[in-house]
This record gives structure tokens, sequence and C-alpha cells, in this order.
């Protein structure tokens, strides 16, 4: 059997926070149910921030209250703090993904915190959603570099991966959050952390920044990583770090891995129409390579001339 990958779409929530136009409630709402009909098994819908941080996903109680959930599917948001984690489990969420940043500097920038008190957050929030039953993933920013610090030491990624699981999350998610990590970096990473914590469901979270996703994501995959954040067509990018860009694009990576032979349970071409889809709502292009190029084995039609010296050939 082939071996299976698990994929969240993140699209609606990383991808359209930093679009500056509005998307309509009814829109997102569309996308998100396209994308369950898929086949893709999580879906991180939207974020419950502050409205004035990320406007663009203030309607994040009515996206959640409306759209079809699909059995099976996983429906998720992203959330800074405590509150964030009572508006999500209010709204019903399956699963809380919180962000904080490796990096103070990105930190401070994204969620006004030092790491430390975004860590004393991320406390209260495990508080509240264990008390919901409702699981956990802990999304680090900027683990593999910062824009403002550039470094961020592997140590630093430990310490706050420790108190995260001390707090009962039971995945975390590696956020290559401007496309900085290159595939060796992240093989050392993922050598470095994964025996230190067994038991946790590792995600890897890429931005295709500057050409590495697909190679990145292939190398976790070689270390065991089974788990891997995209968004429809490449949309995407932090609104609080500068020169950040799309995600890996999520038909693109799921051509890869079906190409190799993988399974991810999603259905690329109806994938390729919501990327289409996207591209109309948003009124612009977006990087995905699948829906202009088609799939690897398509067939071209061969030249009149060439057609006619293959016939020659065979008679
Ligand atoms: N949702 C809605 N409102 C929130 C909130 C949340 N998750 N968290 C805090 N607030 C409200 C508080 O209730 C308070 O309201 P009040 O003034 O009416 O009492 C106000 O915001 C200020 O609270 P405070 O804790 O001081 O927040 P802050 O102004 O320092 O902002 C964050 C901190 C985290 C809420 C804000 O920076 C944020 O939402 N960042 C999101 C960044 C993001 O989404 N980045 C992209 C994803 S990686
Ligand atoms: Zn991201």
């Amino acid at each position: 059997m082939a071996k299976y990958i698990t994929m969240c779409e993140v699209g609606t929530r990383d991808g359209f926070q930093i679009e500056p136009e509005f998307i309509p409630t009814d829109l997102k709402i569309e996308v998100v149910n396209r994308l369950s009909a898929t086949g893709i098994p999580r879906v991180e819908v939207t974020s419950f921030v502050h409205p004035k941080a990320v406007p663009q996903l203030r309607d994040a109680e009515e996206v959640m209250a409306r759209i079809e959930r699909r059995p099976g599917t996983v429906y998720a948001a992203l959330v800074p703090n405590d509150k964030g984690a009572k508006r999500a489990i209010d709204a019903g969420v399956d699963k809380i993904h919180t962000v904080l940043s490796a990096s103070e500097s990105h930190n401070l920038a994204n969620v006004n915190m030092t790491v430390a008190e975004s860590l004393a957050k991320l406390g209260e929030v495990a508080h509240v959603a264990h008390e919901a039953g409702v699981p956990l993933q802990g999304g680090i920013s900027c683990s593999f570099g910062c824009p403002f610090e550039v470094e961020v030491p592997l140590k630093n990624l430990e310490a706050i991966v420790a108190r995260l699981v001390d707090f009962g999350f039971q995945a975390i998610g590696l956020a290559d959050t401007t496309g900085m990590a290159n595939p060796a970096q992240v093989r050392r990473t993922l050598e470095y952390l994964r025996p230190k914590f067994p038991d946790i469901e590792w995600t890897l979270h890429t931005h295709n920044t500057r050409a590495m996703a697909i190679p990145n994501i292939l190398v976790a995959v070689e270390c065991g990583v089974t788990h891997f954040d995209a968004s429809i067509g490449g949309l995407g990018g932090c609104p609080f770090a500068p020169g950040a860009t799309g995600n890996v694009c999520t038909e693109d990576l799921v051509h890869c891995l079906h190409a190799m032979g993988y399974d991810t349970g999603i259905d690329l071409d109806a994938l390729v129409e919501v990327s289409r889809r996207v591209q109309e709502i948003i009124g612009r292009e977006l990087p995905g390579q699948i829906m202009k190029a088609g799939q690897w084995n398509r067939r071209y039609k061969v030249p009149r001339a060439v057609e006619e010296r293959l016939a020659a050939l065979a008679s």
C-alpha cells in the first residue's frame, strides 16, 4: 500500500490573511467547502486573532458557523491566545492551532508579546482546550530563521517545543515563515528534535519564498515526517514578516507526492479546479504550476510532420 501523507490546507487562513481586499464571507465559505470536497483531510479554516491585526479574517465566527462539515475532515483554526481559543471553541473548531515565533523580534511584531509572554498565554490556551476536549497543535513561526534576526538557534526552538509538550500539545508545526530553510537544515533540525520528543506528531509548514519548499518537504518525508501544510495555488504570507510570500502550493505538492507514489486521499483534478476558482476570486494569477502545465503525464498531440515520419517508420 502506498504510504499516506496527511495534508492540511491553510490557504483560507495563511493565504487569505495577506489579501488586501476583503474577500466576501460567502466566497471564503465556498472555497473551504470545495477544498474539503477534494478529500483534503484537514483544513485550517481561519484565525481567531484581533480583527484590527488581520481585518481580512474578522468574519471567522461566521465562516466556521456556515461551512459544510464533511464527515472525517478536521476543521482547525489558528489562535494566538486564550481569548482566541475561547472564540474558536465557541465557534466549534475540531482542533486548535496556536502561533508563536521562535524569534523574539518576529513574535513581538506578530503578536505583540515576548516569547515568554506568548508561552504563558499558550499555557492558558492549553488549559481552555483541555477543558473543552479540543486537541492542540503548536505552530512555531520562524523555526528555521527570522527575517529580522536571521539565525534562530536550535536550542531556542528545542526549549519552546519542550514547553509546549509540557502544556500537553500533541502536535508541533515547524514553520518556515519566510522561506529561509534549506534541505540540509531541515534534516539537521528534524534529526535533532524528533528523537527528543518521540510522541509528538510533526508537521512542516513551508513557504516557497526561495523555491526550497518542495525540496525541504521531501527531505522531511525521508526523515519520517508525514504531515504537511500547504496553500491552494500557493497563496499565503505573514502580514508581519517582511518579504513573506506564499506557502508551498497544495496542488503542486500533491502532484509531486502522487507522481512519487504517495497517497494523499485527494482528488488532484478537483484541487486544480479549486485553485482556478481562487484565482478568479482574488483576481490575479497564483504561482501554482500544475494548473498551468498540467500533470506530468499530460500527452500533447504529435505534430503532423512527426506523425507522418512515425507512420513511415511503422510501415
Ligand atoms: N481575538 C479578538 N480580540 C482579542 C484577541 C483575540 N484573539 N486577543 C485579544 N483581543 C482583544 C482584547 O480583548 C482587548 O480588547 P479590549 O481592548 O476591548 O479589552 C484587546 O484585544 C487588547 O488585548 P491585548 O491582549 O493587549 O492584545 P494586543 O493588542 O497586544 O494584541 C494579539 C495581541 C495577539 C491579539 C494581536 O497582536 C493579534 O491578533 N495578532 C495576530 C497576528 C496574526 O494573525 N498574524 C498572522 C498569523 S501568523
Ligand atoms: Zn505561514
